[in-house]
Parts: structure tokens; sequence; C-alpha cells
């Protein structure tokens, strides 16, 4: 059987009108690739200085950037890549973990890989075979009657700091219930992170990213995908692709004994949770 898959691209301007087309047998699309070099080559080119010997160290970095990229499943063998990446990125420049100087963090490194066994997740990879962008994912359930409410995420983290943001979810667990407001849906599928490694920013990989999980919930049945976003450039990447804000909590108003509790620097300046149904 043949299948062809289409990436929907609309949201990124550099590159609307580009359709890029694969075809594979159904049961393998998990594993499909999608080269992206042309997208990248259009979406960068305004970007991309030409040569010349004015150019300045960034700029050669740029022109130098290896833009045979591709998009594929997340695997267990994955793990450590994913990690290293996340380390050297994620927990430093995420905005809430950059405030507090997250630092080391198991905890968090545990989060991250706690869904990779359900193959939702996926990669943007280079042809060096390095890995330049991540989103993982995690299908949530919703709570049947009788179900032991689940213990609040802060109670159990030891890290100090990582305590604060857990609590901060916490908080947000509290004040807004997705299953209230879609009463029909039994699960949704949560974004849990999205990084993108620096030099490839501001490209739409991220976009291509959620693209390759909104058509895993697709052809998995999934209705719904949840996106909490504690930076307004991930918010940016899901407003392009016509998610909705369904919560808005400005940092200024999250305040613990009367004391603001997170100021990340500007842009940033509100976790929004932003959704889009499937059906
Ligand atoms: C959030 C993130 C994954 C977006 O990835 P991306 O592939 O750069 O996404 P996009 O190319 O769609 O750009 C999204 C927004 O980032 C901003 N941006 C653009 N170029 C950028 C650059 N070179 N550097 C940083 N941000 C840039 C813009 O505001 C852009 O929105 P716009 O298109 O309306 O101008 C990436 O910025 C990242 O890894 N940030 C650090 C980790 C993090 O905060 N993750 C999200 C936590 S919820």
């Amino acid at each position: 059987m043949q299948v062809d898959v289409q990436t929907s691209v609309e949201h990124l301007p550099a590159i609307s009108g580009m359709t890029v087309t694969s075809t594979h047998d159904s049961h393998i699309m998990d594993e499909t690739c999608l080269m992206l070099s042309n997208l990248l080559t259009r979406s960068m080119a305004s970007k991309a200085p030409a040569l010349g010997d004015g150019m300045v160290s960034g700029e050669k970095e740029l022109h130098d950037l290896d833009r045979d990229l591709s998009i594929s499943v997340i695997t267990e063998a994955d793990t450590e890549d994913v990690l290293e990446l996340l380390k050297r990125l994620f927990f430093k420049d995420e905005p809430l973990n950059k405030y507090v100087q997250l630092g080391e963090c198991k905890e968090l490194e545990k989060y991250c890989t706690k869904n990779l066994s359900e193959h939702s997740s996926f990669k943007a990879v280079n042809s060096r075979g390095e890995i330049v962008g991540v989103t993982l994912n995690g299908t949530i359930m919703k709570p049947q009657p009788g179900d032991e409410p689940p213990a609040k995420l802060a109670d159990n983290c030891l890290h100090p700091k990582f305590r604060k943001i857990m609590a901060l979810m916490d908080h947000v667990d509290e004040q807004f219930d997705i299953f209230e407001l879609y009463p029909d849906i039994d699960r949704f599928l949560d974004c849990k992170i999205i990084s993108v490694d620096t030099r490839y920013r501001g490209m739409g990989i991220a976009g291509m990213l959620t693209d390759r999980t909104l058509d895993y919930a697709t052809r998995n049945g999934i209705k719904l995908l949840h996106v909490l976003c504690s930076s307004h450039f991930s918010a940016r990447v899901m407003e392009k692709m016509d998610f909705s804000e369904v919560y808005r909590l400005p940092y200024a108003d999250y305040r613990v004994d009367g004391e603001q509790v997170f100021d990340p620097e500007q842009p940033h300046v509100a976790l929004r949770i932003l959704t889009k149904r499937l059906d």
C-alpha cells in the first residue's frame, strides 16, 4: 500500500507553498524520514550570508551548518544522545531552568526519558548523525472514578531547584483540569519537552517535530495534543500551528508566601497551555 505523507508547513512563512511527499508502507510510517534539506535551505536563505571576505565567524558557522536533516521516531536506543542534547541545552536555556540555574538534575532526566518506549517522540538529525532537535511526548489517560488522586510532584522531589518548578506544575494542575474542559476525551498526547539546538533555531524545526507528533496522534486515534509552554518561543511555535490557548498564568501572578517565585527574562512573561483538537 502506498501512503503519501505531507508535512503541514504552512506555518513557516519562508517555505510556505512547499510540500514534502514521501511514499511508505503504512506499517513502517513511524520510521519515515522526511529529507528536509530543500526546506531548510530555503528557510535559511534569508539568514545565510553570501560568501565573502567580510564574513565574520558567526556568519561562517551559519554558512557551514549541516542542513541535511531528517525527522524520525526516537527509540530507547537514543536515550543517551537525547539526554546529551537536553543537558547541553534544555537544562540550561528553558526559561524556568535558566532562571533557577538548575544544574545537574536526575529527576528531570527521568522525566524526559520516561515515555520514550511509547515511540511517540521525534528527533531531527543532521547528516552527521547529530540530534539537533527533539520533541518528547507522552500519553496521559483520564483518571477513573475510584483512582487514588495523584501524588503532588513537588512532594517527592529531592532537588531543591527542580522542586520549585514541580510546585508550579502542581499549582497549574490545581487550577486547570483539561478533562473538565474536554469531557469527551479519555486520553491526550502531552508534548512534555521541546528543544532545538541553538544554531538551528528560528528555522521552523520545532514546527516540523510538532507536525510529526500531530501525525502520530492522528494515526493512533488520539484526539487532543496538549503543550504546556513555559517559553514565549514554544508558544509561538504552537500558535503558528493553530493551537488555541486554554490557560495562562503570568509569572508575576504566581506567588508563594506573597513572593514572586519566577521572573524569567523577556519575552517569557507567562506560562501558557495550548491545545489542538484532531477531530
Ligand atoms: C522553543 C524552541 C524549541 C523553538 O524552536 P524553533 O525551531 O526555533 O522554533 P521556530 O523556528 O518556529 O521559532 C519560534 C520562535 O522562536 C523565536 N526565534 C526565531 N529565531 C530565533 C533564534 N535564532 N534564536 C532564538 N529564538 C528564535 C521567534 O520568536 C520565533 O517565532 P516567530 O517565528 O514568530 O518569530 C527553541 O527556541 C528552544 O529550544 N528553546 C529552548 C528550550 C525551550 O524553552 N523549550 C520550550 C519549553 S516549553
